[in-house]
């Protein structure tokens, strides 16, 4: 016997889901896709990642919805319309659909995300990396110009803190640090940690435009410190790492 499970923007407006109870197959069209053909071998939890947050990321209210209505479901494997039919430990895929849907990090970690021209705002967020590791955290640094931004995107989603590092470019910030804030917002980032790194050589102005950007995002805890740099890091801005080590260990 078919039923039929509406899903409205998960993700386009007149998606329907099919159960078939015989086989306890969820057709599930969108939802528990991946990027990458069925046979492709690639671990479906990062590919599915960044499915999820690249293109459903902006309807969690609509995927709870229809995780409420699965859930009273006997689902042995899930068919979605990209990737692998899914079998073995369902719950787990669920589960991880409750992560990413509720807005909640997966993993406790600080990912940094940098752009830097000369190489300056680099080195800051490469020390706090370093100084972090060291501590023993599960720290992961992006280059926003040489790394795949929804990539990016997704491993913050991923994560419970964020660092953002961006030179002061024409009074804003650096293009792929724009593009990077704007894909966050998009996709209703929140209930993080988020930590500012600026940088700028005569009227710096990073921090703020960076801020500004995040501010209508919900639950955003910010650390007390910003590191500011002028142009290159000094004793002053490398004591301001040092504080933001602290605070985000
Ligand atoms: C195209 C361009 C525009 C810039 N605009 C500003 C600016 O509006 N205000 C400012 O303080 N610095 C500005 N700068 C200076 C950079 O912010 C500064 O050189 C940079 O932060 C140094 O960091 P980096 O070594 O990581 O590139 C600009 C630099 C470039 C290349």
């Amino acid at each position: 016997m078919l039923s039929f499970l509406t899903a409205p923007m998960v993700h386009w407006p007149e998606v329907i889901m099919t159960y078939d109870a015989a086989d306890k197959a969820l057709f599930s069209a969108d939802a528990f896709g991946r990027f990458g053909t069925p046979d492709d071998g690639a671990p479906w939890e990062d590919e599915a990642r960044r499915y999820y947050i690249g293109i459903v990321g902006k309807y969690g209210v609509q995927v709870q919805a229809v995780l409420k209505k699965c859930a009273a479901l006997d689902i042995a494997v899930i068919c979605p319309l990209h990737g692998p039919a899914l079998t073995g430990d369902i719950d787990r895929y669920v589960s991880l659909y409750d992560t990413w849907s509720s807005y909640k990090p997966e993993e406790e970690g600080v990912l940094i995300a940098y752009t830097s021209v000369y190489g300056h705002t680099r080195e800051a967020a490469e020390t706090l990396r370093g100084m972090l590791a060291a501590k023993g955290c599960n720290v992961l640094l992006y280059d926003l110009a040489r790394s795949d931004l929804s990539e990016a995107v997704a491993q913050a989603f991923r994560m419970s803190k964020l660092v953002l590092a961006s030179t002061t470019y024409n009074a804003g910030l650096f293009p792929r640090m724009e593009t990077f804030i704007e894909a966050l917002c998009e996709r209703g980032f929140q209930k993080r940690t988020v930590a500012l790194i600026e940088n700028g050589s005569w009227a710096p102005m990073a921090g703020k435009v960076m801020k500004g950007m995040l501010e209508g995002c919900k639950d955003i805890a910010w650390t007390e410190t910003t590191v500011r740099i002028v142009s290159a890091l000094n004793e002053a801005s490398l004591a301001q790492i040092e504080a933001l080590v602290e605070e985000l260990s």
